[in-house]
Parts: C-alpha cells; structure tokens; sequence
C-alpha cells in the first residue's frame, strides 16, 4: 500500500481533536496554523490547551461530535477511544488521524520543514518516522531560510510574467534565469528590493547577472564539516578555484558543470604563484560568473585570504568571507584534546612552522610558555628545529606532543609522541602534509582510540 499525498486547506473548516494532552495541544496549535477550527472532546484538558480560545464540547467522544467536520484526530491514551473515533470516522467517510496508531489511520501527519509558503512534507508511510524525522532534519539545515522569500516574491510577480511572458515554455526560462541568479543571495541578506530589481531587469530583457566572488572555507576534509553558508555557495558556484587541501569528498559537492580550476598549492611545489591566482579570481569574477575561492581549513588562517580579498578590492570586485573550520579546531575535536583546558592549558597559539625564504622565523623560545597550546601548521619539515627551539625556550622534553596527520579524513592517522622524540616520530611514521602538531598538557588526555 502506498499513501496518496495531499495537502488540506483547512481554512475556517472543522476538526475534531480527541484528547486534551500534550500531544492533542501540538496537533492543534497546527491546525489553529492551517486556519482549521478546532472541536475538542477531553476529560482533562491540559494548562496550554485550557489557556487556548477552544470549543471544548465535550468530556466523552460520541459519533454525533463528528457532525460537520472535515477531519478527525485522536489523540488520547486510550485505545478504545482511539479506536471508536477512526470507526466512527471512518463509516462517515472522514479522515482521520489516530497518533501514533498506523493501523487505524485514514490520513497520516507527515514531517514538516517550513519555510512560508513552502512547505515540504516527508512521509514514511508509517514505517518508520525516526527515519522521516532524521531526514526532515537535514533539510531543515540544508534546505536555505530565504526559500520562502524567494516563493513568496515569485508569487507576487507571477500575474506580471504572465502577462508579460504568453507562452508557457518562456515563463518557465524565465523562472530558471531567475533561480540560477543572485535572488537568493540577496533574499539571504534581506535585501528584498534589490531581488525585485533583479526580476524586474530580468523580465525587460536586461541580463544583467552580476557575478560575485567569495572565500570560502572548506574545512579540513570530511564534508560534514562544511558551513551551509560554504556548502551553498559551493552548489551556486559557476567556477571553482582550488587548492590541494581540499577534500575530494567537498569537491564532489560542486555542481558537476561548474568550471574547476586548480591552483594547487603544495609545500615547495606552489603550481600557481599566489599573484597568478589572484589574477584568476579578478578575471573571472569580472566576467559576472560566481566564483568561489575554495580553500582548505580557513581561508584566514595561513591560507593568504587577506591577500586575495585585497586584491578583489584593489579590482573593485566584492568579495565575502565564509569561514571554514580551521585544522586545529578539527583536529582538537577528532582527538578529543582540548585546546584550553582548566588547569593544564589556559591560552592557545596557532602558529607556521614554515617559514618562506628569506621570512622570518617564529619565536619558538618565546612561545615556549607554560600552561599552553601550540598548534603547529606545516610543522611537518622543521620539527627538529620547532622542537629544540621549544625545549631551549624552557619547555620539558618530555612535553606531549600529538602529531595528527589527514585529520577527519578516512586516511588519518595519530602519533602520540614528546617534544625530545618529535623528529624522530615522524621520520619513522614517515607523516605527510598535511599534519598538524598539537604540542601541550591537554595531549594527556588524549585515549589511544577517541
Ligand atoms: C597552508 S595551511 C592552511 C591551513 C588552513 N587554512 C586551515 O585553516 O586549516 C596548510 C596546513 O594546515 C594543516 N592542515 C590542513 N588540513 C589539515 C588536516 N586535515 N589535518 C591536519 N592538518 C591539516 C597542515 O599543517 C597543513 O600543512
């Protein structure tokens, strides 16, 4: 058996609630949404709904109380009365809904993710709601708050494209054009005007699409871990520019007809120098394409964002930031090590272990502090020099180190070692970039399989 969906205008129409408690007062604090008139039969009302304006009718459910309505719920406790109403409804030919009793259902309540006037309704056909729950979950975080606004100022122009647009085939390119356009960003900021001048220039003929350009953080591998703000720009993108810190599985979120274009950025192997992709990202998103600057971890933590967003604003291109979970953040959280923690660590530094020729080196001895977190970027080549420096600077020897190489991706791996024993540690693991060095007390606490 498979159910037919159907959504029910209940404006100003009756329904039978039967039942007074918690579970009673959700159904009709949704049908009060819908607009529908509630009729309510209970013995015991609870305090919500014994505060709500309510046409409690009566304490017993009898057949009559069905007279009139266009649909039935029941929603006690007790099954002889669930059952007596869906029997009751079911010889009038009302539907009815008995909660959490698929059996004697006629119409069963789906899932729902809202967003006026949209609304998407998610059934399992009773089998199994946990699963229905879970999914309405997911769209409620993937699915954007401004698709509403988008439905809504759809609606109010529909009459104008009609009268503009005659045949069916052109309003629907029209809809398209506008769908693949900059509506949403600009409904995402609220900016209601701007979106109906973009419709309004779309529909006199003027295709004026104005591309963008944005930062976005792809995190450290596992897609999960992406923003939905990264995630929707990545899906909007009409050219993707990245790097090799970023994850197949983020890259196969892209759309499959975007152009991708990689500037691969290896340690001692920089495949397209920084200026020639900033040269990239000024020409592409002149050309009013969405561009989307992918980079891995942050793009403002050693990932010389702030070099590219000054060069978008020295080409008088806007350019926005979507911040993406940086290594030390991940790693800390895949490993469960703290980054502070009360008593063994009460600051936290993020630093390079690499240095560009001819750049400076960091402080290590001045970094060597007491009571703090060293995560170490690119720390990979030099940490027999990182390593001396910190223990000359005071630190033990015997300091925790963890070494945590590909974090959140399938291949990562994890080496528990000391400040004394680091170099060595990762000749004989033989770690690769990218890795990260989370050195401090708070590696104590690290259990060989969290
Ligand atoms: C050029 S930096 C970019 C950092 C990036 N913007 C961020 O916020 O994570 C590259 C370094 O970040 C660290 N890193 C990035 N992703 C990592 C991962 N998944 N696991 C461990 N370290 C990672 C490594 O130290 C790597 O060499």
């Amino acid at each position: 058996m498979h159910d037919f969906p159907l959504f029910l205008d209940l404006h100003g129409k009756d329904v039978l609630v039967v039942g007074g408690g918690q579970v009673a007062w959700r159904k009709v604090q949704a049908l009060h949404k819908a607009g529908a008139k509630v009729r309510l039969v209970a013995k015991r009302l609870c305090a919500e709904i014994a505060a709500s304006p309510i046409d409690h009718v009566a304490e017993q459910f009898e057949p009559k109380w069905l007279d009139g309505v266009w649909l039935a719920i029941a929603a006690t406790d007790d099954e002889l009365v669930n059952e007596a109403v869906a029997k009751a409804a079911n010889e009038r030919r009302i539907w009815s809904n008995v909660v959490d009793q698929r059996a004697l259902c006629s119409a069963i309540v789906p899932a729902v993710v809202e967003r006026k006037p949209v609304t998407i309704a998610i059934s399992s056909d009773g089998q199994a709601p946990v699963l229905a729950r879970r999914l309405r979950e997911k769209l409620e975080a993937e699915v954007p708050q401004w698709t509403g606004a988008l439905a809504a100022l759809m609606g109010r122009f529909r009459d104008k494209v009609a009268s503009r647009l005659a045949s069916f085939s052109d309003r629907r390119r029209f809809w398209e054009a506008l769908l693949d356009g900059d509506t949403g960003q600009q409904l995402a900021k609220g900016d209601i005007a701007a979106a109906e001048a973009e419709l309004e220039a779309l529909l006199a003929g003027e295709n004026r699409r104005s591309g963008w350009l944005k930062l976005v953080g792809a995190g450290p591998g596992d897609p999960d871990l992406l923003t939905l703000k990264a995630l929707q720009a990545i899906q909007a993108a009409d050219v993707i520019v990245y790097d090799r810190l970023v994850s197949a599985a983020v890259m196969n979120l892209a759309r499959r007809d975007a152009h991708f274009i990689s500037v691969g950025k290896e340690k001692g192997l920089h495949s397209v120098p920084q200026q020639e992709i900033e040269a990239i990202l000024v020409r592409e998103a002149s050309t009013g394409k969405r561009v989307v600057r992918l980079k891995g971890g942050d793009p403002f933590v050693f990932g010389r964002g702030g070099e590219e967003v000054l060069a978008a604003r020295a080409a008088g291109i806007a350019v926005e930031v979507v911040p993406g979970i940086t290594a030390a953040a991940a790693c800390s959280a895949r490993t469960q090590v703290p980054l502070t923690h009360r008593g063994l660590a009460n600051q936290m530094t993020l630093v390079t272990g690499h240095c560009q020729p001819g750049g400076e080196d960091a402080n290590w001895r001045a970094l060597a502090q007491p009571k703090s977190t060293l995560a170490i970027y690119m720390g990979l080549t030099q940490s027999s020099h990182i390593a001396d420096e910190l223990i000359a600077g005071g630190l033990a020897a015997a300091t925790p180190v963890l070494v945590v190489e590909n974090g959140t991706r399938p291949e990562e791996r994890r080496f528990r070692t000391d400040l004394g024993q680091l170099a060595d540690t990762i000749a004989r693991e033989q770690v690769q970039s990218p890795a990260l060095l989370i050195v401090g007390d708070t590696v104590t606490l690290y259990q060989e399989d969290k």
